[in-house]
């Protein structure tokens, strides 16, 4: 990771080598941390963070799930946020706010310890390689299934959940993809390591609903909308491992992988090839930050 000067954390901002926890951190030994991932992107009106306030709003979601009052607002939270970019001279960036338990009583149950609150920003391009955009990448089902609902529920963007995420990716790059979807524990198609899924279906989208243990992407919203504005309908329903194959487009949305189509499934090419409704979303989507689209959602902050 390319370090920045400086990261916030529980109120201010702190040389990046000092902000550190002790290894009786809870979050370290029980995986409870809750976290987002923003992007600030270089637009021709300066920098701007896309979706500021859906991402903070997610992270006070999943901070309530696990108890975890977090001892700022969201307007402080989403202050935080812009400062990470704009005190470390970043143009663009990847930004990562968490939110811990820290060192405190011992015990899973434990609550009664301190809440850490970091906004971390550095630079990242592109998440699966600067050809994946244009090129499209190659995916497979992955042998484990994702997290069931009434489990570590899966709509919470919570730091142990990525540990099934881990075994998704690490099993497809193992086996020469570059990313793995898993199903749900019901067999449905659900979500890749750490993105949405969508499949043009006679010039329809079609995606998994929320009930297929998905985490729902602020990016799959974006794109839902910047679809409705075209004409294009999406629809929301259980998809079998076998529709993938019928598919005439397929493409992963999060804020990691902004919007990147994939090419093959299971070894299988993604329709004929030609990717007539993605490219229209890829570029109602990246107008919104090159200028070429208006941000007639009100998307993008300023930092
Ligand atoms: C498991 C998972 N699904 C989907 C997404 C996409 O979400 P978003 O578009 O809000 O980044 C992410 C990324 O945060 C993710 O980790």
């Amino acid at each position: 990771m390319p370090e920045a000067e400086k990261i916030w954390m529980d109120g201010g901002l702190r040389p990046w080598g000092e902000a550190n926890v002790h290894v009786m951190t809870h979050a370290l030994h029980y995986g409870s941390s809750v976290f987002e991932g923003l992007r600030a992107y270089d637009t021709p009106g300066g920098t701007a963070i896309f979706r500021l306030r859906e991402h903070v709003e997610r992270l006070f979601y999943s901070a309530k799930v696990y108890r975890m009052a977090i001892p700022y607002t969201p307007d402080q939270v989403m202050d935080a946020c812009r400062a990470a970019v704009r005190e470390n001279g970043l143009k663009a960036a990847y930004i990562r706010p968490i939110v811990f338990r820290g060192a405190g009583p011992a015990g899973v149950a434990a609550r009664s310890g301190p809440i850490h609150t970091v906004v971390a920003a550095f630079e990242w391009g592109a998440y699966l390689g600067e050809a994946a955009q244009k090129e499209g990448v190659d995916a497979c089902i992955s042998s484990w299934r994702r997290l069931a609902p009434n489990t570590m529920p899966p709509g919470v963007k919570a730091g142990g959940n990525y540990l099934s995420s881990q075994l998704i990716a690490w099993e497809a790059k193992d086996n020469g993809f570059h990313e793995g979807i898993g199903l749900g524990a019901d067999g449905h198609v659900s979500e890749g390591s750490g993105e949405n899924l969508f499949l043009v279906m006679n010039g329809r989208l079609v995606t998994p609903p929320a009930a297929a243990s998905i985490l729902k992407g602020i990016t799959r919203d974006a794109v839902i909308r910047l679809a409705a504005g075209m004409g294009i309908e999406t629809v929301e329903q259980a998809i079998p491992r076998e529709a993938l194959y019928a598919a005439d487009e397929m493409f992963f949305t999060g804020t990691a992988v902004e919007i990147t189509p994939v090419r093959s499934i299971d070894r299988l090419p993604v329709g004929n090839g030609k990717r007539p409704v993605t490219g229209k979303i890829q570029q109602a989507f990246f107008g919104l930050f090159d200028g070429s689209a208006k941000d007639e959602h009100g998307w993008l902050t300023p930092v």
